[in-house]
């Protein structure tokens, strides 16, 4: 060798190595952030003494629901106002945003279909005990189904955390917590489960934080003392959306209370993954599992589709409050928001039909369970601020999608969501990704959708936990 190449091949590896070292510094592994256990976010100012506190507060509430003669009243004279609505274009279904000739149906639906039986609607919600109790200022809803000690013989006993997303509720649960909990005892079915499942703080009956800073990881500590507090060292957890960060935060914060983390949209946002997305389309029949390389490919579809449903996350990530405040007082409004959702993220050709496809996979008495929710709990304006806060510089800095977990992993992809993630994106972060399934049949609200295909995902999951 010339020492002219010589020189060069020397210049190529220390170049190499800078290169690499900067890569690395970008994107590569980085450790797990401590985060305060005892952050305080009440309205009042922090307790002087935190374990006179916790003596006080930890007690666990009950929480039945009961809304007076007058909320219900006042709602339904909000629904019964002439609605000034533009006509739809032309031809138009659900391309330009909800349906308004639909939208008008819906509310005559709500005021004098749906309101009129809320009590059976408040007695079908109460069917599971809702609890709360006051974590770290904040008063924190969960519903809490706890198996008898005499149903547990003979069988597994699991604890499971369920962790909803935007713009869901616990509502998106209730069949899947039947299943999960076998409130039909099955004698053939080895697996009962102690489920739990709160309400995000902000979300539904969870109170929100009353200061800046309270983002998906410190949303997890409250829940991760939560499940403290209640007794459960090990458990599951499962989520989707905003619950698919959440879960994935306790998992990698607190690996050692995680038996195994499910999710039915397993993403990994870091730079590193998002870069391997898009070399990945190159060569699609490389990186995808034969027969579903259409779950990801190609790349350009899927970012033309976020582009164009993704308004509602920059707005929410911006200026929650002001989108908040044109929605809080505005039932009509706040529906028609919500609602659209669950029509395009359920199926994104349901954009083409005049009443969104609502109900082909949904009741419509479950879509205003959950509408009534956000209504009744006045939460809409404190469930969009999470969208600030997780794109805050603070929250990106704990660099959370770059810190690995070797918790068991499972992920369950379903064809109508939103986005999906190679196998080789989430084992940067997932490093024991032990479960991987694509379903042609259900979109983004897969537990309130199809809960019986999720539930048996989760059992196949869980028994390959066990086997490791
Ligand atoms: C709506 O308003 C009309 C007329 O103002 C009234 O007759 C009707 O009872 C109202 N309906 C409800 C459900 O309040
Ligand atoms: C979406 O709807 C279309 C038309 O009804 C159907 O062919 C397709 O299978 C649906 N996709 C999912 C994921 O359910």
């Amino acid at each position: 060798m010339s020492t002219i190449s010589r020189l060069l091949l020397i210049l190529l590896a220390i170049g190499g190595g800078v290169v690499y070292r900067q890569l690395n510094e970008l994107w590569g592994d980085v450790p797990a952030p401590t985060l305060d256990a005892q952050q305080w976010w009440g309205k009042e100012a922090s307790p002087k003494d935190y374990t006179a506190y916790l003596a006080k507060t930890s007690k666990v509430l009950d929480s039945p629901l009961a809304y007076p003669e007058s909320t219900l009243k006042d709602l339904r004279q909000q629904l019964n106002r002439t609605l000034r609505l533009a006509p739809p274009l032309q031809g138009v279904a659900f391309q330009y945003g909800f349906n308004s000739d639909y939208l008008k149906e819906l509310v005559a639906y709500w005021r004098d279909d749906y309101l009129p039986r809320w009590r059976e609607r408040e007695a079908f919600l109460g069917q599971f005990n809702h609890f709360t109790t006051e974590i770290q200022g904040l008063n924190t809803h969960f519903l809490h189904l706890k198996v008898k000690d005499e149903h547990k013989v003979g069988k597994q006993h699991y604890a499971i955390l369920l962790l909803h997303g935007w713009p869901g509720s616990v509502r998106e649960f209730y069949e899947f917590a039947h299943l999960l909990h076998q409130t039909q005892l099955d004698a053939n079915n080895k697996y009962i489960f102690d489920v739990i499942a709160p309400s995000l703080p902000g979300y539904g009956w969870s109170q929100g934080s009353a200061r800046p800073g309270f983002g998906p990881a410190q949303m997890t500590v409250i829940l991760h003392n939560l499940m403290m507090r209640l007794g459960y060292k090990k458990f599951f957890v499962h989520g989707g959306d905003v619950g698919t960060i959440v879960g994935s935060h306790m998992a990698t914060l607190y690996p050692e209370n995680v038996l195994g983390f499910h999710s039915n949209m397993c993403t990994n946002l870091s730079p590193k993954s998002q870069v391997k997305g898009w070399l990945a389309n190159l060569w699609p029949s490389f990186f995808a599992p034969s027969g579903y390389e259409d779950f990801f490919f190609p790349k350009s579809k899927e970012a033309s589709f976020m582009i164009e449903e993704s308004g509602y996350f920059h707005l929410q990530a911006t200026k929650p409050d002001t989108v908040g405040a044109a929605l809080t007082d505005n039932p009509v409004g706040l529906a028609a928001y919500i609602l659209e959702k669950f029509s395009t993220w359920t199926n994104a050709s349901y954009r083409a039909l005049p009443d969104g496809g609502l109900t082909k996979r949904y009741t419509l008495d479950a879509l205003f369970d959950n509408v009534m929710i956000y209504y009744l709990t006045n939460s809409i304006t404190t469930s969009q601020r999470l969208y600030a806060e997780s794109w805050s510089n603070a929250q990106r800095a704990l660099n959370l999608e770059r810190v690995p977990t070797s918790v068991p992993t499972g992920c369950a992809r379903f064809k109508g969501d939103l986005m999906q993630f190679l196998d080789t994106q989430l084992e940067d972060k997932f490093r024991k990704l032990i479960h991987s399934t694509y379903y042609r049949r259900g979109g983004h609200f897969a537990a309130l959708e199809v809960p019986k295909v999720l539930y048996e995902d989760v059992i196949e999951f869980i028994k390959k936990v066990e086997t490791l």
